[in-house]
């Protein structure tokens, strides 16, 4: 079964933001469409910024690939000074306190070292290590969010040999933006 939502209350959610034909960037890697805003949609919520950053407060812990943490250090840090995971085969600089590099087992990282210590964990990409993760079942909630562009090409969400399984709709949320959200539990 899917997840890791065990004794320690622990929770993996998986938060990635995907183009209406399923890509997180485009085949140059940019996400700059992630910040486009489009035509209003007035029946969606909008989120002032004081709600957006108590909401992030409550992440206690961010998982990234090593490609996702490059793209985030050229454009802007995103993750505040939130504990940060990088995952990756290879050595790098430290160049934040914050994060921690880890190379190995997957599944140890999530049941042995993040688990034990933080609640609320959001694995926020690339498409290689989210597919890892889902593969593992080492996710419990997915967040999907769609932005409302046809990209054509790019960096497919999911793209892997992933297995057929049915996930539950928790909640949608429409914002003003044009941007949908759709969140799934993990099938018991
Ligand atoms: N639209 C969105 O919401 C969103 C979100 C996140 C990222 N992105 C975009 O997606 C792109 C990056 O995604 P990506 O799929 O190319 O790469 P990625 O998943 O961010 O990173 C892949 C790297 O992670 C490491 N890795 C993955 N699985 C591993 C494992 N089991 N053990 C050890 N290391 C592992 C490897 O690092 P090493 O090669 O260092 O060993 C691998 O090359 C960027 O363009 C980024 O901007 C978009």
């Amino acid at each position: 079964m899917p997840g890791n939502a065990d004794a320690t209350g622990s929770r993996v959610t998986l938060h990635v933001v995907s183009s209406l034909d399923g890509f997180i960037a485009r085949k140059d890697n940019s996400v700059s469409w992630l910040d486009d805003s489009g035509s209003v949609y007035e029946a969606g919520v909008s989120v002032s910024e004081e709600e957006a950053a108590t909401f992030v407060k409550g992440i206690d812990c961010y998982v990234l690939g090593s490609r996702t943490y490059e793209h985030a250090l050229e454009l802007g840090w995103p993750y505040g000074d939130t504990p940060t995971v990088v995952v990756t085969g290879r050595e790098w600089p430290q160049a934040r306190e914050n994060v921690e590099f880890y190379s190995g087992d997957l599944s140890r990282l999530v049941d042995e070292k993040l688990a034990p210590q933080f609640r609320n964990i959001w694995l926020v990409g690339g498409a290689m290590l989210c597919q890892r993760f889902l593969e593992l079942g080492l996710v419990d909630e997915i967040r999907l969010t769609i932005a409302p562009i046809l990209l054509g090409d790019g960096l497919r969400l999911f793209g892997g040999s992933l297995m057929e399984e049915r996930w539950d709709l928790k909640n949608v949320a429409a914002y003003k933006n044009g941007f949908v959200e759709l969140s799934y539990a993990a099938s018991s």
